[in-house]
């Protein structure tokens, strides 16, 4: 048998749409929790979840197509309460022996839905005929609904938008209430959650953090845990979730790669020696890093040897601690969904957080008390951890540090410019209030000089760029369209205090084609 949690839980049986990650994050953010799992789970595994519901979302295939994914009929069966999104709902039509065609007239975008029955679905949303607008997206329609089913709402060119077969509790939704797009959606899925599926165990980060501390302090009775600070909210989130669990068996060790941002090292060994009191093991390798760094330019290369020299320093610590059994990682539920929409370049991206290699390596036990939360919930649970803001809201920085920013040979000097430049674009942001609107905003140095000016003389140095990215989760992102006045402030800035450029360019690419980082 599963474990049980005390909080009621709803599973998402993704079909392949790309919003079945954000049904999950509705969901939690009726306090329910929800878990995601691949549409051919199969029926025990779902009777061992125990679940109050399940929803299937939509997907880009037809139900009639050979091949198309079907969930276990089984499923059906189990007098568990189901909601259908779009293919979700095509899926519950076929198998229940409607009919599926391709739609005359495809809908996609803002429609206008008339509710006709409220029922549980719809309680409070509207009296009468109440018009709700809607987002559709597809491309097939329901011809004709099972035995049992009728349809609750309609649209213009959809007769069964919405469709119930109360006595079973089975729902569809041609539409998605999970987008902002469709009014009162978020009510909708609420509406499920309570009065369908009768969701009364709410999920808190509160009750999370009690029932995460008391698992932990059960699981790891004896020996050590350690973890590897990054100077990022997940890692930092870890080590006060298990402190608090385990106290002062959690070893925490601080590398300084010397690729750091400035300030980064004091913030990081203040924060857990003065400001938490945890015990924290900072190791200097900054002139190991550069010297293996040296007279390398290949990006790859530059990644591949400050992740194997990490490993090595870690190991080389971890050895010294003593009994280490536990590893600890900071990773996150988006990186562990086994799901059809969620297998894209995020596994490739993700995976450069954690410490590759190294459980197998040292025999050790992974510890990822973070990996049931989304990243909005790390950071909320930072914030009744007692984590400052400016750790909370912190832009995502890579594992390679500044080596992965200066583009070429990675030397002390050149370190020390784009250190000083990155500097005045963090100070910049903050000041206008742009850092936590954006994705990330930082400086990269260039392996060129250009010809200046200054005063009477020429000058010929190098080339800063800027990059700042809105983004939702590093996967797209788009050039920030920062004021002038900004860009004004920060190149003239840029150009008067850092000793050694002379220009400073602003990115404007968006990824993709291009990425975030330069290398
Ligand atoms: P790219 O450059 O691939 O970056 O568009 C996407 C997001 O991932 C971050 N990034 C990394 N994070 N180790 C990390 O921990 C890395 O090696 C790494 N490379 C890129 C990048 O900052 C952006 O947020």
């Amino acid at each position: 048998m599963e474990k049980q949690t005390p909080f009621d839980k709803i599973l998402i049986l993704d079909f392949g749409s790309q919003y079945t990650q954000l049904i999950a994050r509705r969901i939690r953010e009726c306090q329910i929790y929800s878990e995601i799992h691949p549409y051919d789970i199969s029926a025990e595994r779902i009777k061992s979840l125990s679940p109050q519901g399940i929803i299937f979302s939509g997907g880009p295939a037809s139900v009639y197509e050979k091949n198309a994914p079907h969930c276990h009929p089984a499923i059906l069966r189990m007098g568990i309460p189901i909601l259908g999104i779009c293919y979700g709902m095509q899926l519950i039509v076929q198998l229940f022996d409607g009919k599926v065609i391709p739609s005359e007239k495809r809908e996609y975008g803002k429609t206008k839905l008339t509710l006709d029955h409220q029922g549980r679905l719809f309680k409070d949303l509207g009296r009468g005929k109440k018009q709700l607008v809607v987002w559709m997206s597809h491309g097939d329609t329901v011809k004709v609904l099972p035995p049992g089913f009728h349809s609750i709402a309609h649209s213009r060119n959809t007769p069964f938008a919405a469709i119930e077969e109360s006595q079973k509790r089975i729902y569809g939704l041609q539409f998605h209430p999970e987008v902002v797009h469709t009014q009162r959606g978020l009510d909708l899925i609420r509406n499920f959650l309570f009065h369908v599926c009768r969701c009364s165990r709410l999920w808190t980060l509160d009750s999370f953090l009690e029932q995460t501390c008391h698992q932990l302090g059960k699981r790891i009775k004896t020996g050590k845990v350690i973890c590897a600070l990054s100077g990022g909210v997940d890692s930092t989130v870890v080590a006060l979730l298990l402190h608090r669990a385990i106290g002062d068996r959690l070893q925490c060790v601080f590398v300084n790669n010397g690729l750091l941002r400035k300030n980064e090292v004091s913030q990081v060994v203040n924060l857990f020696r003065y400001h938490f009191k945890i015990p924290l093991n900072y190791v200097n390798a900054e002139n190991t890093f550069l010297n293996e760094l040296e007279g390398v330019t290949d990006p790859e290369e530059k990644r591949k040897k400050i992740g194997k020299k990490f490993i090595s320093i870690f190991e080389k610590e971890a050895k010294k601690s003593g009994r280490v059994n536990y590893l600890a990682q900071g990773t996150l539920y988006p990186d562990v969904i086994e799901s059809v929409s969620s297998k894209g370049p995020s596994a490739t991206i993700k995976s450069h957080h954690n410490v590759g290699g190294l459980p197998e390596k040292m025999k050790l036990k992974l510890v990822e008390p973070l990996r049931e939360l989304f990243k909005d919930e790390v950071r909320k649970l930072g914030k009744i951890l007692g984590l400052p803001d400016e750790i909370i809201k912190r832009q995502p920085f890579p594992g390679p540090g500044l080596a992965i920013r200066i583009i070429g040979e990675v030397t002390p000097e050149r370190l020390d410019l784009l250190r000083e430049a990155d500097e005045i674009v963090m100070q910049e942001m903050a000041r206008k209030h742009f850092s936590n609107r954006v994705w990330q905003s930082f400086a990269v140095l260039l392996p060129v000089k250009t010809v200046g000016v200054m005063g009477d003389e020429r000058t010929y140095e190098n080339v800063v760029a800027l990059r700042v990215v809105g983004s939702q989760d590093g996967m797209t992102a788009d050039w920030v369209r920062l004021p002038y006045k900004i860009l004004e402030h920060l190149s003239n800035r840029i150009i008067n205090e850092v000793k050694g450029v002379n220009r400073v360019v602003y990115d404007i690419s968006s990824k993709p084609p291009s990425t975030i980082e330069w290398e």
